[in-house]
């Protein structure tokens, strides 16, 4: 199977895990639980966009009395019109003020419920387990966070308001429509069944383009993401041009694909207007010839081409979100699709309680097997002992299984056969957080966040105080190297820890085991070559961070170590070597190789 076709199976695996409840539209159900909080506002808006509309539709009613009640009854009671002029006056500004209002609650309570979803998505994502990041892309997860729940709150902010505002318009000017004369009324509801008509065929093909400029655009997204996550390496070998290329290939895509939706839009909108404009010159004619032939007055009419205008209007509004309504259902699909995927690694429903201070540091690997696809295993049949305190050192050529081994340990994956134990618990039984805490890992590439070199060592957790940090910090001897930067340990680091070196990188994350003290420590060494200083640097670091802690090491640089209690020699997912650095030396096998090779290297370096 191909990675393609395996990558595509998983998603169906991710979709397919979703519940039932969570498909479809009754992902509008789960929004309305969010909305269940927010009633009170939303009860409110609805009463305040009662009396906007009905200050809004009272005024032309309010002209119809003035025209034939007054000015064609022949009446000169001017304070009567001065009253209605007033009483006119008066409307304006409550329909203003209570818009107003309407708005403003609407805004509060979507933007809290939009907020509130983000906050969660978050939450839930960095949940996760290692591989459902394997398999999902960054731009993808970033689309779900930023613009999935920008169009719930374009969903709030427009589609519900809408939907309420323009759809009580409509019933309430119907109402007034046919309080004023029936058969006009009953002449413009033939209209309703054609616009339904044309909202209708226009839905699918709207939703088509729809869906394909989402699409577009999360492609897009992913690339640029992919793309300045590895800036580097793209300037590094001139790839500014393809990757150019690609780009503009991809942005040309969606903004065909977005010209195609706008266009859509357009032609459904004219449609709608020419409608609407060719329906008031049927009723002005209509009603014309009945105004000349005295079966209805001036006023009457006046009010109903008034009417028939603000009736064109919340009926295009309505249909003009449905577009957004579309581009919701999506977005609510997809972002329930991320809420129900559930981590593929769990907390046992039972797990084992350890004290943190009990924990002795034995290492058990039994017999495992394991492999990022169900039918290639990377590690096989490994079966490994290791005692508290001891100090590991673990080599082997590239893509031997070294990180996999510890990924396996920090319980980034499960094992497919075979256990990992920490005195002899299944690392399955143990809560995450608790295993996390026993074993702390140093990366290839140690990730710093931005925030200063204090929270980087402490994580923030403000539970750790500066003094500990700056201890820490000594300890592991980066204290010369902190004091050279501009602020100390308050420099701030910028995302990924640019503006440090791999070394000093290293030397932080070892501070961050000083200070979060976990029994088990394991340093996957970065393949980067250190200078000679710095490499004895983390080499007195690493002595240091080790002590009382059963330690293990991955390490390119076999000088890293020569001392270890035990080195272990895989290749292809096995051990297919181990002991001491003379004890291997002697055995003239493999580790041999290695060293000679190193020594070589270090040779011809030094030539
Ligand atoms: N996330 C992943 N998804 C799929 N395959 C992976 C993944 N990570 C590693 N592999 C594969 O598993 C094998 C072992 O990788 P691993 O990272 O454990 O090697 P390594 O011994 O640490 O190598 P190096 O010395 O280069 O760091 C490799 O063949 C690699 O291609
Ligand atoms: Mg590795």
């Amino acid at each position: 199977m191909s990675t393609m076709s395996v990558k595509r199976e998983r998603q169906k695996a991710d979709r397919d895990k979703a519940p039932v409840d969570m498909k479809g539209k009754t992902g509008f159900r789960v929004l309305y639980g969010y909305v269940k909080p927010h009633r009170l506002a939303f009860s409110l808006m609805i009463v305040c966009t009662l009396l906007a509309i009905a200050a809004d539709l009272f005024q032309p009613y309010l002209m119809k009395i003035a025209i034939d009640d007054h000015l064609m009854a022949g009446k000169t009671d001017y304070r009567t019109l001065v009253i209605i002029g007033g009483i006119y006056f008066a409307l304006s500004i409550g329909g203003l003020l209570f818009t107003y209002l309407q708005n403003n609650l609407l805004q509060f309570a979507g933007q809290s419920i939009v907020a509130s979803i983000r906050k969660e998505l978050f939450q839930h994502i960095s949940k996760l387990s290692i591989p459902f990041f394997d398999r999902t892309p960054a731009g993808s997860l970033i689309t779900h966070v930023s613009s999935d729940t920008e169009t719930l709150n374009q969903f709030f902010t427009q589609v519900v308001l809408s939907v309420i505002r323009d759809g009580l318009t409509l019933i309430f000017i119907l109402v007034l429509m046919w309080q004023l004369d029936v058969e006009l009324t009953l002449y413009c509801m033939i209209l309703l069944p054609i616009i339904a008509l044309i909202a209708i065929s226009f839905r699918s093909y709207m939703r088509k383009t729809y869906q394909l400029s989402r699409a577009q655009l999360s492609r897009m997204v992913a690339f640029v993401a992919e793309n300045l996550a590895g800036m580097g390496i793209i300037q590094a070998f001139h790839q500014e041009k393809e990757q150019g290329k690609q780009f503009t290939g991809r942005n040309e895509s969606y903004l065909k694909a977005n010209l195609r939706e706008i266009r859509t839009n357009v032609l459904f909108n004219r449609s709608f207007d020419i409608l609407g404009n060719m329906s008031i010159a049927f009723v002005t004619w209509l009603g014309g010839m009945a105004v000349f032939d005295h079966k209805i007055e001036f006023g009457v009419l006046y009010a109903f081409i008034t009417y028939i205008r603000q009736f064109f209007q919340p009926i295009n509004a309505i249909t003009q979100q449905w577009n957004t309504l579309q581009s919701t259902s999506v977005a609510v699909n997809r972002i329930w699709t991320i809420f129900s995927i559930s981590p593929d690694v769990q907390d046992s429903k039972k797990p084992v309680e350890v004290g943190l201070p009990d924990v002795k540091g034995a290492i058990d690997f039994n017999r495992i097997t394991f492999g990022y696809k169900e039918d290639t295993p990377v590690i096989r049949d490994l079966d490994l002992h290791i005692a508290p305190g001891e100090m590991i050192g673990i080599v082997g050529t590239t893509g031997a299984g070294k990180s996999t081994l510890i990924s396996l340990l920090c319980r980034f994956y499960d094992t497919q056969k075979g256990s990992v134990t920490i005195d002899g618990t299944d690392i399955r039984e143990l809560p995450q957080e608790k295993l996390h805490r026993i074993v702390g890992l140093v990366q290839q590439e140690p990730y710093l966040y931005s925030g200063s070199i204090v929270d980087n060592v402490r994580m923030f957790d403000e539970s750790i105080s500066r003094e500990a940090v700056i201890e820490a910090c000594r300890f592991v001897g980066a204290e010369e190297l902190i004091a050279q930067k501009k602020d100390g340990y308050d420099t701030r680091l910028s995302e990924r820890g640019s503006g440090l070196s791999a070394g000093e990188r290293q030397l932080i994350s070892f501070a961050r085991i000083i200070v979060f003290k976990p029994k088990v420590l394991i340093l996957d060494e970065a393949t980067a070559n250190l200078d000679s200083q710095t490499e004895q640097l983390i080499q007195s670091a690493l002595e240091a961070v080790s002590e009382g802690r059963t330690t293990l090491v991955i390490a390119h640089r076999l000088s890293t170590i020569m001392q270890a209690d035990r080195i272990l020699v895989m290749r292809e997912g096995r051990v297919v070597e181990e002991g001491t650095h003379e004890q291997l030396l002697s055995r003239k096998g493999y580790y041999e190789e290695l060293y000679l090779h190193s020594q070589g290297r270090q040779v011809s370096a030094a030539n």
